[in-house]
């Protein structure tokens, strides 16, 4: 499975920042939504431009633009809304679906309570976003339903994700790239990745 961890000094600093426990909601969501849309640009390096004819006014170019209508963003509920306006920052026009999942506090299982789709999901590159990557279910499940819908190309944004997570993803789904901020130290007993952030959705909504 492909990873990508954002080498950078201004994200060890933006990540300093949200892994703060005083960094309060508004700065917390901000920088959720900056560092998301530089694993957007990231995740598109690979992108296929068509050939197009523009007129700047100076005079007519040939050039190239993305086809927007072959994308689609897919945050996994609550937390990965947080990273959605950042990407809609790169493609104004993708469409959206969501996966309501969250993790049974006890088993860490992930429970599914929503799940809507574009009709045409299946012909678009899917970009699942979540900022958490712990023990790697929520991912998984939600890769396999993306999956079970004849979705083909599937890449998996992350703010922070455990080495933990990774591995049990690559083991399912080693077709997915993952492009992450950060690949912290381990998960802790209670499944919370450390040094982490703590939980990333209170802390987008302020629930906590
Ligand atoms: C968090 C996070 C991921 C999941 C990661 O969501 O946003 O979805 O946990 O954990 P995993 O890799 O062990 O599955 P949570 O279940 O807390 O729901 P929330 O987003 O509604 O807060
Ligand atoms: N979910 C979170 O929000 N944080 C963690 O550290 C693990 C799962």
């Amino acid at each position: 499975m492909k990873v990508k961890v954002l080498d950078n000094p201004l994200i060890t600093h933006k990540l300093a920042v949200i892994r703060n426990k005083e960094t309060g909601t508004k700065e917390f969501r901000e920088i959720i939504g900056e560092i998301a849309t530089l694993l957007c640009y990231e995740a598109l390096s690979d992108a296929k431009l068509k050939n197009i004819e523009i007129e700047t006014p100076m005079g007519k170019m040939n050039t190239q633009m993305l086809d927007e209508n072959e994308y689609a963003f897919v945050p996994i509920l609550r937390a990965g809304t947080g990273m959605l306006d950042g990407v809609i920052n790169v493609i104004p026009n993708a469409k959206i679906g969501h996966i309501g999942l969250y993790r049974n506090e006890e088993t860490l299982k992930p429970v599914k309570y929503y799940y809507k789709m574009p009709k045409d999901i299946k012909n678009r590159e899917v970009i699942v976003l979540d900022p958490m990557l712990a023990t790697g279910g929520s991912a998984i499940d939600a890769i396999s339903m993306l999956k079970e819908d004849g979705v083909e190309k599937i890449k998996f944004l992350s703010i922070i994700s455990a080495p933990e997570g990774l591995k049990e993803l690559e083991k399912v789904h080693p077709d997915v790239e993952v492009f992450t901020a950060c690949i912290d130290e381990k998960l802790n007993e209670i499944g919370y990745i450390v040094p982490g952030l703590g939980d990333a959705g209170d802390r987008i909504f302020g629930t906590k």
